[in-house]
């Protein structure tokens, strides 16, 4: 990984604000391992240190994340990598995450750069968002819990709509859906979303800390959801219709 395609800022002002930035935006931001593996390093130091209050992620202009590399997905579906994906490893990371997640979307936010705002405690996103999970159009299933939490959040029907159909929602609907928290302009997305982060940081820490606990009900639960999707997931990736679909728009 070429070292800047995550950023990672710890606020200056000490407010305890830790920023995970996705930027490959020649590649709409989309997320390879290495990627992964910094994001989850650097969550578990967020989870240890005390003086990380709350961890914002953010994309880019125009685009928050294009979701999983479909190179890497490929590489895996080919059976040329043995150990599990860094992405497995980053979905159990965003369920066991200890501090408020914070997400801002300018733009484009697909597959996993949709379910993970399913994680996070509250979202601003710009009105030319776009939220999309091709799951089942790649021959995938949805993943990192989506399959327990969407529906909960947003009702059966609209769930579907999302992760099973493959419907685009626009900032609106998802706002509507309770996906996310609030729509400003593009310009606003940035400071709207860090002026949340640095309130929420400047809480009694063990009072948010408990409060976030009893809303987001449990993690052994998630990260059930999480293997059992993984499960189908992985052998799906095998599958020669996602290996088709992979190829499809590797050949585009
Ligand atoms: N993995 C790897 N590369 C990706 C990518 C992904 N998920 N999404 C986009 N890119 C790359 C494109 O291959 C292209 O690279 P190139 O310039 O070297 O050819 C570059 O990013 C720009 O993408 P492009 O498709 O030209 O932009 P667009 O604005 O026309 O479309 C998307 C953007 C996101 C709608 C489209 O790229 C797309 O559908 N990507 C796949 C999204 C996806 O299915 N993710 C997995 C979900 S489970």
């Amino acid at each position: 990984m070429q070292d800047n395609h995550i950023v990672v800022e710890k606020s200056e002002d000490g407010s305890g604000v830790l920023v995970i930035r996705f930027n490959r935006p020649e590649k709409k931001n989309a997320i390879t391992q290495a990627m992964y593996r910094r994001i989850v390093k650097t969550l578990n130091f967020a989870n240890e240190d005390e003086g990380v209050r709350v961890v914002v992620f953010l994309g880019t202009e125009g685009c928050f994340s294009a979701g999983n590399d479909m190179a890497d997905f490929l590489t895996y579906g080919m059976g040329q990598v043995t150990e599990p994906p860094a992405g497995f490893e980053f979905i159990k990371a965003l369920a066991e995450a200890k501090k408020p997640l914070v997400s801002g979307v300018d733009g484009l936010a697909i597959g996993i750069g949709t379910t993970l705002h399913l994680h996070c405690d509250m979202t601003v996103a710009s009105s030319r968002s776009l939220f999309k999970t091709p799951f089942v159009d790649l021959a995938l299933v949805p993943e990192a819990a989506s399959s327990l939490l969407a529906p909960r959040v947003m009702g059966h029907q609209r769930a579907f709509a999302l992760l099973v159909a493959g419907e685009g929602f626009s900032a609106k609907q998802a706002l509507e859906a309770g996906l996310i928290w609030k729509v400003t302009e593009p310009e606003n997305v940035e400071s709207e979303t860090l002026e949340i982060a640095r309130k929420l940081a400047a809480k009694p820490p063990q009072a948010l800390r408990i409060a976030r606990d009893l809303l987001r009900g449990s993690e052994q639960e998630k990260l059930q959801r999480m293997d059992e999707e993984f499960a189908h997931f992985s052998s799906r990736l095998k599958s020669a219709e996602a290996r088709a679909a992979f190829e499809a728009f590797m050949r585009r």
